[in-house]
């Protein structure tokens, strides 16, 4: 059982620190948008909020993937001021967090500057413990991975799902098991190992499969069941760039015959203006179809909804790109599993 953040007593949270585990890994800040209830939530509750978080794959300290701008955006979302921890001397910040009034809100610089992060080092998680008295993950964009802060702290703090995980998990598991039907998922994008396993589990529940972007010529050399062939293409130097007119108007058929909607990874290489426009007139599709349940994930693709001015007309925006495939692959999340 999962232990979820409305459940936790509220005796005496008023004497406590919660460290909370977030993810600013996207170049804006729709992610910590996301998880703007959780804080307010911990931060009219307990005496301080840590918040921990990564950034990219450094390997050691590199300026520009230090978190400290994110503590601009902390402040001007919740107007009030964050600390930043640039450094990772343990019992230092424990001192001056034990000694900060009601309400302090502090942020510790990227996590992955740390070898230990990403090697799910007990002894990273036991110094990262020192700093809290509970831990919240609400990251689920990184609880696919194994890393101390988002796995092995949990041995050491009682540990919560945050609102956001929460609400992750609920949405993605009613696609999973219990989906309105039909079922249509669209998967874009560039790396195929993690949409094959998409498409492997849900090969019973799903109505089709709309494929896209750099990895159609792979999938469709399986003929896998249920995938729908486009019917042409914008090649660029002989390589597949985007979908055609005609496969974005067969792929539309599909989802405006859809109960629930998944998508997660753009159908062409949207970097390049010249190969946007499968992906446009699919998002144009998706935000027409009003009778669906509709779910987008992926940083690449929510960005895009975001910029056409279409994200709120989707049910639920997921917060993962690999976690959300991952989990829609019916594979175990490390970092949900360390809640159980
Ligand atoms: C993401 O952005 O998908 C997560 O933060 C995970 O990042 P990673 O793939 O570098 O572990």
């Amino acid at each position: 059982m999962i232990q979820y953040l409305r459940n936790l007593k509220n005796s005496g949270l008023s004497q406590k620190v919660c460290l909370l585990r977030l993810d600013f890994n996207t170049d804006d800040n729709w992610r910590l948008k996301a998880s703007l209830p959780t804080i307010k939530f911990l931060l009219k509750k307990c005496r301080a909020v840590v918040i921990l978080s990564h950034k990219g794959r450094p390997d050691g300290f590199a300026q520009k993937l230090s978190l400290r701008p994110v503590i601009a955006d902390l402040k001007k979302e919740l107007k009030k001021p964050a600390v930043f921890l640039p450094h990772f001397r343990f019992q230092e910040i424990a001192n001056l967090i034990k000694s900060s009034p009601q309400g302090s809100l502090f942020l510790l610089e990227n996590l992955r500057f740390l070898k230990g992060e990403t090697e799910n080092s007990q002894v990273l998680a036991e110094h990262l413990a020192m700093l809290g008295d509970f831990y919240v993950n609400d990251a689920f964009a990184v609880s696919h991975r194994a890393n101390a802060s988002v796995v092995a702290i949990t041995k050491f703090l009682p540990s919560y799902a945050g609102l956001e995980l929460e609400a992750e998990i609920k949405n993605l598991s009613r696609v999973m098991k219990n989906p309105k039907k039909p079922l249509v998922i669209i998967l874009g994008g560039l790396k195929i190992e993690d949409k094959l396993g998409v498409v492997k589990n849900l090969k019973n529940k799903a109505a089709a499969f709309l494929i896209g972007g750099a990895l159609t010529p792979e999938i469709l050399k399986l003929k896998l069941p249920k995938v729908v062939w486009p019917a042409d293409f914008k090649k660029d130097k002989q390589v597949i760039r985007d979908i055609g007119p005609k496969s974005a108007e067969l792929f539309c058929k599909e989802i405006l015959k859809a109960k629930t909607i998944v998508w997660n990874g753009p159908l062409g290489n949207i970097l390049d203006k010249r190969f946007q426009n499968g992906t446009k007139r699919i998002a144009q599709c998706l935000s027409d179809q009003s009778r669906a349940f509709k779910i987008i994930g992926g940083g690449e693709t929510v960005m895009f909804l975001k910029k056409m001015k279409l994200a709120q007309k989707i049910n639920f925006i997921s917060t993962g790109g690999g976690a959300m495939l991952d989990f829609l692959a019916g594979k175990k999340l490390p970092g949900i599993e360390a809640l159980k």
